[in-house]
């Protein structure tokens, strides 16, 4: 009953019975992280291994185990014990994870349970993931969801082995993250005076303000957490469009320094831009290198989406530029711009994300094309030659609804049903992501409404790879139900965690 599927399992008979007694034979931050997982609901203490190998769970690290790759593990449980070997760390912590799935459900419960029976069924399983990239993409910009809830996210991201959290920070009605050369970002444009009332297109707002920002040192801790659990979080600082937000703080990024512009109130594409001006650009490498130095991950997002070209149009210094570089369309100057901005950053050893509006202006060399304006853009950009996440609205977007109907939440539009998720078919891509934009998604509750079942679902499909479609391109029944059956025990483990799913019908 494991999720995400696992590559290979045998179940065999018998079990091995986790008692107080029973140590751990790992590295120490394995070890560390085994106790953090089930020592709360089980009671167990798991101490160092010291006797003979009996009776202890043991993980350890064999380089050589080539099959395994960088994320697999191969798990034997057995009446004597559990041996774990992966070919790195990576491999080892979604082994834990794949214990924690195996051993009863309350092992999930925060606190601690009695009267269970901490046994884990014999089984020998090799696991090794079809996709490199596992991703759920959150928006803290829309609305600044608690530090508290972006530490239980990363827990629900690691027990589906998902290895990424695509953070996006910064947009036209919020920026998020402490820019200490920059104080306003946060100081200003961190703060809203209000928020649309019901759907955006009804054009009615709230009067109520809405603000917040992270320190880079409580990001900092976020990151050590998540890594510690196999996730890694790239941030995203939208670039140079979804920016209004940085415009109202420092009017001198934007097109026309005169004009005061206020944090958005409306959602949707601000016509308001950065302008292409050399402090600006400066400014920019400036913030980028504080993120950088926040998040080690090697990438680093800087949007690039929906990116309005109507100020660059109308500026004489723009038109300018783009004529000195012998620019046809002034919409190229964003291409141009995002490679200087790839430049600088593979200087600190960085590579970029970018969505897939660059494909039309020049995708920068090295970046990854985060393709999310349906799958022909996941073609595209294949086709191009460039490593891609498949991030397509059509299959990827949760923040969508997952029905219709009168008990539905307000989305931002509809509908993307679970079995569309699960029969999603990425092809050779870096991997896929689940998108969480919060426009609608104003709570942690929301969020996990909308988040779950379908990034379970996602996760599936980017472990364990897609499934073969039947003769009319759809998942077929059988395959279905062995799904829905294996995720409505799954579930079990989201209602012992407190996670307000979207219940399956
Ligand atoms: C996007 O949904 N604008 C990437």
């Amino acid at each position: 009953m494991l999720l995400p599927r696992p590559t290979r399992l045998i179940r065999e008979a018998g079990h091995f019975a986790l008692g107080p007694a029973t140590g751990v034979h790992a590295p120490d931050e394995i070890a560390d992280l085994l106790r953090e997982l089930i020592t709360p609901a089980t009671g167990l203490p798991l101490p160092p291994a010291t006797g003979p190998a009996t009776g202890v769970i043991s993980l350890r690290l064999a380089a050589d185990d080539a099959e395994l790759g960088a994320e697999g593990y191969r798990l034997a449980v057995e009446p004597t014990g559990v041996r774990v070997v992966a070919a790195t760390e990576a491999g080892l912590r979604w082994a834990v994870q794949t214990l924690r799935q195996l051993l009863p459900e309350q092992v999930y419960a925060t606190g601690p349970v009695r009267a269970v029976a901490w046994w884990l069924p014999c089984v020998e399983i090799v696991d090794v993931p079809t996709y490199a990239w596992r991703g759920s993409l959150l928006d803290v910009a829309r609305w600044c969801h608690p530090l508290p809830f972006l530490y239980r996210y990363v827990d629900l991201l690691a027990l589906h082995k998902l290895n990424t959290l695509h953070l996006h920070l910064t947009d036209d009605q919020g920026w998020r993250f402490e820019v200490r050369r920059f104080p306003r970002l946060t100081e200003i444009g961190g703060f809203r005076a209000a928020s649309p009332a019901g759907h955006a297109r009804d054009g009615r707002t709230d009067a109520v303000p809405h603000g917040g920002w992270y320190r880079q040192s409580d990001l900092r801790d976020l990151v050590t957490y998540a890594a510690r659990r196999g996730v890694r979080i790239m941030p995203e600082i939208d670039l140079p469009g979804h920016a209004q937000a940085a415009i109202a703080a420092y009017p001198e990024f934007g097109n026309d320094p005169h004009r005061r512009l206020t944090v958005g109130t409306t959602w949707g594409i601000s016509t308001h831009v950065l302008n292409l001006e050399p402090a600006t650009f400066a400014a920019v490498c400036d913030i980028m290198d504080e993120v950088a130095d926040v998040f080690p991950f090697e990438y680093l997002h800087v949007g690039g989406d929906e990116v309005p070209t109507a100020e660059w149009a109308a500026s004489p210094a723009a038109g300018a530029r783009a004529a000195e570089l012998g620019l046809s369309r002034v919409a190229d100057l964003q291409g141009w711009w995002t490679g200087q901005l790839a430049t600088h950053l593979a200087g600190r050893g960085r590579r970029i994300g970018v969505w897939d509006e660059l494909l039309d202006r020049a995708v920068p060399a090295g970046a990854t094309v985060f393709a999310w304006r349906g799958t022909d853009r996941v073609d595209a950009a294949r086709a191009a030659g460039l490593p891609v996440v498949a991030a397509p609205y059509t299959h990827t977007y949760f923040d969508w609804a997952e029905a219709d109907g009168p008990d539905e939440p307000l989305a931002i539009a509809g509908v993307l049903p679970l079995e569309q998720v699960y029969g999603y078919q990425p092809g050779a891509v870096l991997g896929v992501q689940g998108q969480l934009w919060s426009e609608y998604l104003p709570t942690p509750q929301l969020v996990q409404w909308r988040a779950f079942p379908r990034l379970a679902a996602l996760a599936e499909v980017g472990w364990s790879g897609p499934v073969d479609l039947d003769g009319q391109g759809e998942v077929p029944p059988g395959t279905l139900t062995e799904f829905r059956t294996r995720l409505g025990r799954h579930l079990r483990r989201l209602d012992q965690l407190g996670v307000g799913y979207r219940p399956l019908t």
